[in-house]
Order: C-alpha cells, then structure tokens, then sequence
C-alpha cells in the first residue's frame, strides 16, 4: 500500500496487488493480517514511530509478524524530510523519523499494552534502506529529538 499512486501503478504494472490508500486509513482485514512489512526505511513514515508501531499491531493478527528494516547506525531521529530529484526538484516537505535497531526494539517492548501486545516474534532486520541511482532520494534536515 502507498499514498503515492505513482508507487501503486508500478506494484500493479508488475502484476501484484496494491492499495492507494495510507497505511493509518481503514484497511481490509483488519486484525487479521499475517505480516507486515516496513522495507526501505519506512518505519519513518508519519514521523512518530511509536504510532506507526501500534497501526501495524492493530492490523496484525494473533502470531502474526511485523518485519522493520532499520539504520545501520544507533540512531533514533525525527526530522522533517523531502524528495529531491537529481535535476534538483524538490517535493513537499514531510515528517519522517530513523531508527536502528535498538531504538526501534526499545520502542516495539514500549508500544506493548496490557490488552495489545506486540507479537512475540516481532523482528527487525538491521540492512540499512537503499535508493535507486537514478530515482529521486530522501534528503532530511531539522532532526527533531
Ligand atoms: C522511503 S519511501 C519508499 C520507497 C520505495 N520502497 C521505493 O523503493 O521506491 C516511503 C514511501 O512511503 C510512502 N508513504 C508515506 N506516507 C505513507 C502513508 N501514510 N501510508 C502509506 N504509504 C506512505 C511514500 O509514498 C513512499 O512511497
């Protein structure tokens, strides 16, 4: 799923399903999801970690995993965040956050409540997000701790 309908037409161009919809929107099956994955550094996504985290459990079913790939680095930052295209455009600005994979541990055994918990077998990988040479990259500024 993403909110860019550009990023939906080329998962369903390649034959698989996508949703144009945000990730904190109603979804189907709620609660009944198997895994959830949060490739190439989109644990940032709304800027607030924390939030993401309990989205993602709620989607979740019982047993079910959710796969965070993480910064290399220690690190656990907010900042504000843009997409910058090689010829030097520049999209809106956005909040995003970076983790590695201590702070995003410590924050997954937080998000844990007494009536929702996490799953057991929540994991997170440690490779760092890659980008495409010749797409346009993430450029960050205003860390926001
Ligand atoms: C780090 S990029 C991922 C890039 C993508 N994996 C690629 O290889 O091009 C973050 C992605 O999250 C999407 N995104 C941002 N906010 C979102 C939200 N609330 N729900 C779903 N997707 C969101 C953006 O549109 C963007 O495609």
């Amino acid at each position: 799923m993403d909110i860019s309908g550009i990023a939906v037409a080329r998962v369903r161009q390649a034959g698989a399903c996508a949703l144009h919809r945000s990730v904190f929107a109603r979804l189907p099956g709620q609660g009944r999801w198997v895994t959830v994955l949060l490739a190439d550094g989109n644990i940032g996504i709304g800027g607030v970690p924390d939030a993401l985290l309990r989205r993602c459990a709620r989607l979740l079913a019982p047993g079910g995993r959710l796969l965070i790939e993480v910064e290399h680095d220690d690190i656990d930052e907010r900042m504000t965040a843009w997409l910058e295209h090689p010829d030097g455009r520049r999209g809106p600005v956005f909040p995003w956050a970076r983790l590695g994979v201590s702070a995003l541990l410590k924050r997954a055994a937080a998000a844990e409540g007494p009536k929702q918990r996490m799953p057991a077998s929540a994991s997170a990988s440690a490779t760092p997000a890659t980008s495409g040479a010749s797409g346009p990259t993430t450029t960050s500024e205003t860390p926001r701790t």
